[in-house]
């Protein structure tokens, strides 16, 4: 049966922060499914630092969302009709949804195949997007990646967003002092009591960079990388001989991802890099598809024996919410994994 579909269609690149008329919200009418389809009402949609990447015509990882597209964004929902063995009505999946109410499921059309979730849930929907989902995944690569040892001492900047917050309790499980940068008291109170932070520094205090330095009196041995600019310069002028910089992401700098502009960039320290012998790796966790069971089990375990604490921001509103939403992000309104409760 053709239903009607709500999406959010990219009409024009952002300039800047995501402005009014970058996205339009559209009416459209599904298709009359055939075999090898099936129709997903979405329920949860991930708000992602990468998805102001995605807007931008920049040379990405992935290809920019076209113009006039329906947003790109990854989000979990219900099988609500089908004609697919593998996807019966009432299944959970998972993935590229898009910023839309209605997925046509169609291993053709989809950027990416969604996967169905086990049933029962072994924990609450939203974790699967969190954190045993894409950013829980990507602490995990990010840390190991970075072969961090009982004793060192790490960074860790965006510590209470989705995946510096996760980051930090692996960090801390490996026995590591672990020096958390959020924004604003409160933030840094909760890394320490709830997310087992040695210390937390204030960004948005004036003195941050004392702080910092305080806070990290015998240098940096690992550079958990969240969010780039001034915060990632000032760490890699502490950086220890033989450190690791796992470069997650640079959110810092996303929103000057403009139509034919450059990014800021602007590090003033990467020479530290030489003089340090230490080595920075960037990674992207859709390449480590081959570790995700491994990265699941191993968080399954700890949220499992009541080691890892998880934090989310669940905005309501159903779609419309989304664009407004997203800014969250690049204010620090959120704490941890951000998501937008499309529908119940
Ligand atoms: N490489 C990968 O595969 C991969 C996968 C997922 C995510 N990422 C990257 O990982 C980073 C974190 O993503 P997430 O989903 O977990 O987001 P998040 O940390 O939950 O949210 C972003 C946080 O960044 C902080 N922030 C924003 N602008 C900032 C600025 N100018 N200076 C300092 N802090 C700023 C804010 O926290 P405060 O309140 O503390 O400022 C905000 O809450 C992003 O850079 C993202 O692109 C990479």
């Amino acid at each position: 049966m053709s239903e009607t579909n709500r999406a959010f269609r990219l009409r024009k690149r952002p300039d800047g922060e995501l402005a009014e008329g970058d996205l339009e919200l559209v009416e459209e009418q599904t298709p009359e499914l055939v075999d090898g389809q099936a129709l997903v009402r979405t329920q949860l949609l991930s708000l992602d630092p990468t998805n102001r990447i995605w807007m931008s015509d920049i040379r990405g990882y992935m290809p920019a969302v076209p113009i006039d597209a329906v947003m790109r964004g990854i989000g979990v929902g219900e099988v609500i009709e089908s004609r697919r063995d593998d996807m019966p009505v009432g299944a959970t999946v998972s993935g590229f949804v898009g910023w839309q109410e209605l997925v046509l499921a169609d291993d053709n059309l989809l950027e990416a195949p969604l996967a169905v979730l086990p049933e029962p849930l072994p924990a609450p929907l939203p974790a699967f997007l969190g954190a045993l989902g894409h950013t829980g995944i990507t602490a995990y690569i990010g840390i190991d990646n970075a072969e961090l040892k009982a004793g060192e001492t790490i960074v860790i900047s965006g510590a209470c967003g989705a995946v510096g917050s996760i980051a930090g309790q692996l960090a801390k499980e490996r026995g590591a002092r672990v020096v958390g940068v959020a924004g604003g008291p409160d933030k840094c109170r909760h890394a320490v009591a709830k997310l087992g932070y040695d210390v937390c520094v204030d960004h948005k205090a004036e003195d941050w960079r004392e702080q910092l330095d305080t806070a990290t009196p015998d240098g940096i041995d690992v550079d958990f990388e969240n969010v780039g600019g001034p915060i990632m310069d000032h760490v890699l002028g502490r950086l220890n001989i033989g450190a690791r910089v796992s470069l997650c992401g640079m959110i810092a700098e996303y929103n000057t991802y403009n139509p034919g502009g450059e990014h800021s960039g602007g590090l003033t320290n990467i020479g530290q890099l030489i003089m340090q012998r230490a080595t920075i790796q960037g990674f992207l966790v859709l390449d480590y598809g081959d570790r995700f069971e491994e990265a699941i089990g191993h968080l399954a375990g700890m949220l499992g024996a009541g080691k890892l604490h998880y934090d989310e921001t669940i905005v309501n509103g159903g779609l419309d919410a989304a664009p407004e939403a997203l800014a969250q992000l690049f204010t620090g309104a959120n704490m941890g994994k951000l998501l937008v409760r499309v529908s119940d």
